[in-house]
């Protein structure tokens, strides 16, 4: 029977974050309150204030993540008088000054923006997801997010060109390089940088909840059964219920009474599983997952 512990705190991240052991975290996945954005619903931070306010968190952080962990930010710059913000810029190149690597960045491109019209620029249909390591060296499980070959092998591997089956170097020089008959015979490849998720739109709880798909590719990708995940602005806890779901540990931190007591009363601090109770649960929210899709 596996044991899993989800551990909701409340209180400031800032301070809260200082009770946690220094390298106790596999991933830490997070949406932060954006620059002043949402000042109605949880209070905003301005954006010239951003990084300043930011720093000390990611400072915290940056402390109790192991050195084979993995932080995933999802943030988006706002317009600002017409232009869009740099305070995500400036986040990165300061965290990057606080030792962070910034690893790589992956596209969140919402499918179902709404619609609209503004006189200089489109509807805003993607969001950041920056990935920060302490360490060139960090644990990825990339064969737990693999996706159906789809359509592209049966037009592309039919009729394999001699340089097909050699391995083709980048004419540009990148020092990249593909054989694409490696791919004869597979039915899964691995994704790009780019996840296809629509936002949330069932969870009344929160209004700026994550659709849950989003920590679950994550959570998939970078943690085992029984890592430690962390949330520190954890809103309604939805990278928390996933990851108790998907048999991983957590902490959530929330500032807001309200939300924080939702959690506590809906989700279980200690969760013990039947392996045959686990296999239901996957089985359920793959069903689930490709329902949505
Ligand atoms: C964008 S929401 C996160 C939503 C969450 N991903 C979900 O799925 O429900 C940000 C949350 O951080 C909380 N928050 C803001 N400042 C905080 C702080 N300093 N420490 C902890 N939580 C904070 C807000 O109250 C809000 O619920």
């Amino acid at each position: 029977m596996l044991k899993i512990q989800t551990l909701p705190l409340q209180g400031d991240c800032k301070e809260v974050l200082k009770t946690l052991d220094d390298n106790s975290i596999d991933l830490i996945v997070t949406s932060p309150p954006y620059a002043d954005q949402r000042k109605s619903t949880y209070g905003g931070i301005h954006p010239d204030r951003y990084v300043e306010w930011f720093l000390p968190i990611s400072a915290e952080l940056k402390r109790v993540l192991k050195p084979t962990g993995t932080f995933i930010l999802n943030i988006k710059e706002r317009v600002q008088k017409g232009e869009r913000h740099t305070y995500v810029l400036e986040l990165i190149l300061a965290m990057r000054e606080q030792g962070w690597l910034w690893t790589e960045e992956f596209i969140w491109h919402k499918k179902n923006s709404y619609p609209g019209k503004w006189p200089n620029r489109f509807r805003d249909s993607w969001e950041r997801l920056l990935q920060f390591n302490k360490q060139r060296k960090f644990n990825m499980y990339q064969e737990e997010v693999m996706v159906p070959i789809g359509d592209w092998a049966n037009k592309r591997l039919k009729n394999l060109s001699t340089t097909d089956k050699v391995r083709d170097n980048s004419k540009v020089g990148s020092g990249f390089g593909k054989r694409v008959s490696n791919w004869v015979g597979r039915d899964k490849v691995y994704p790009t940088n780019v996840l296809h998720m629509a936002t949330e739109t069932g969870n009344k709880r929160h209004s700026a909840a994550f659709p849950k798909h989003l920590p679950e590719w994550f959570i998939k990708l970078f943690t085992q059964e029984g890592d430690w995940v962390l949330d520190p602005f954890m809103g309604s806890g939805t990278t928390n219920r996933v990851a108790q779901r998907l048999r991983r540990n957590s902490i959530g931190i929330e500032i807001l009474p309200e939300y924080f007591e939702r959690v506590k009363e809906e989700i279980k601090p200690v969760f013990e599983m039947q392996p045959a109770q686990s296999a239901l649960l996957e089985e359920k929210a793959n069903y689930a997952t490709t329902e949505s899709k």
